[in-house]
């Protein structure tokens, strides 16, 4: 068990708090979605309220060590403010000596917000140099970046080397919820997995063929297992590449006696396009001219009704192109038996989280996770490294 925020005397110390601010920005610059920021204010409010001083560190974007403009952290700033109401002092670097200063000069319930921290070249490469630097400049580090967690960069790992290290209350309740499913789930667990492409799940459906009573399949990932079966997909998405180790996961599940179900019937259209024609047909008669865009209702029906009998259900990855309404009701149905369930579950990845708000029940979903890349590497069942770094109870 890791230490959490709940575990420390905060008040009159300067905590250095990683968070991940990493929000879609749009091309003027405003944020489109504001859920992780929304997301790091427990924490935040914690700290302030048990006399600490906050110094706030995030990435936005990928800027690769160099100052990018547009991504720079004042929108995140300003709509920090308005949901905090209070000030942040936006900063203009990462590290330096007016940072040192303006952190030195910090008072019980005052926040600073660094600049976006992957304008540091040391950043992304652990540099010990920054690291020391950023701990420099408080008595303690909470993380709270679980989306980033699967990084090791000096503001979420190396940073923990020289200070006192624990969670905050978004990554507590990430690890919590997240293991929770995993290793002690309330049987049976029904794990869903959909999105475009096998290649970048196979480590999470190899533990989930492991780990699940019932894994159920969808979206373009789907097309490649139905052709490993010989089914003929049209012109649907598949990895070529990719039809072996489709061969071989489904072996894996039926030596570990899974109910992997495949979708029985897809809605079918000639092209991705809101104007395109859909028609259901059976996974047996997929016409050669016609490409697979979602889940068909035989299937929504089946998949519902193992969701319905679920303990705990775990969602990676839309079963169709939700984006388009014709092409979403795969994965709405599958959103709506989820969040009627009486399971406990948990949904990972920003598109079948927009997916979920999309239909309206998000907020009967147990715990939505705040992680892309990181939910994943945690299904995968690695160790990832901004969770490892932070001090044991
Ligand atoms: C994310 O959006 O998944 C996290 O913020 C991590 O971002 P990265 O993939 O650029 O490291």
């Amino acid at each position: 068990m890791k230490k959490t925020v709940r575990d420390l005397t905060l008040a009159g110390k300067r905590v250095f708090t990683r968070v991940d601010f990493n929000v879609p920005i749009d091309e003027n610059g405003e944020i489109r979605d504001d859920t992780r920021i929304r997301a790091g204010l427990p924490t935040i409010s914690y700290l302030l309220d048990n006399g600490a001083a906050v110094i706030l560190a995030s990435h936005l974007g990928r800027p690769k060590g160099r100052v990018k403009d547009s991504l720079r952290l004042n929108a995140v700033a300003k709509r920090l403010e308005e949901l905090l109401g209070r000030q942040v002092r936006k900063m203009d670097e990462v590290v330096g000596e007016g940072i040192s200063r303006a952190a030195g000069e910090l008072k019980a319930g005052d926040i600073l917000l660094l600049e976006n921290v992957r304008f540091h070249p040391g950043e992304e490469k652990n540099d010990p140099e920054l690291s020391r630097a950023y701990a420099s400049l408080a008595d303690i580090f909470i993380s709270d970046a679980f989306g980033a967690a699967h990084r090791a960069h000096a503001s979420n790992a190396g940073i923990a080397s020289y200070l006192p290290a624990a969670a905050g209350l978004l990554m507590d309740a990430e690890i919590v919820n997240l293991s929770r499913a995993m290793h002690n789930p309330r049987r049976p667990l029904v794990a869903i997995v959909g999105g475009n492409k096998i290649a970048d799940k196979i480590g999470v459906l190899t533990n989930f063929i492991s780990l699940a009573d019932s894994l159920l399949l969808g979206g373009g990932m789907a097309n490649t297992f139905l052709r490993a079966k010989d089914y003929n997909m049209g012109r649907s998405l598949l990895e070529e590449d990719k039809l072996t180790q489709a061969a071989e996961l489904l072996r894996l599940a039926t030596y570990n006696d899974l109910n992997l179900c495949l979708p029985v019937d897809l809605v079918v259209a000639d092209k991705v396009d809101a104007s395109a024609e859909a028609e259901v047909v059976t996974v047996e008669s997929v016409p050669d001219d016609k490409m697979a865009l979602d889940i068909g209702p035989k299937t929504r029906e089946i998949f519902s009704r193992l969701i319905a009998e679920a303990g705990t259900i775990i969602w990676n990855g839309p079963l169709g192109v939700f984006e388009i309404d014709k092409f979403a009701q795969g994965t709405f149905a599958v959103a709506r038996a989820t969040a009627e369930s009486d399971a406990f579950s948990i949904i990972g990845g920003g598109d079948v989280v927009s997916a979920v708000e999309k239909a309206g029940v998000a907020a009967m979903i147990s715990h939505l996770s705040t992680g892309g890349g990181a939910t994943l590497e945690f299904w995968e069942g690695k160790e990832l490294p901004g969770i490892a770094v932070l001090n044991d109870c």
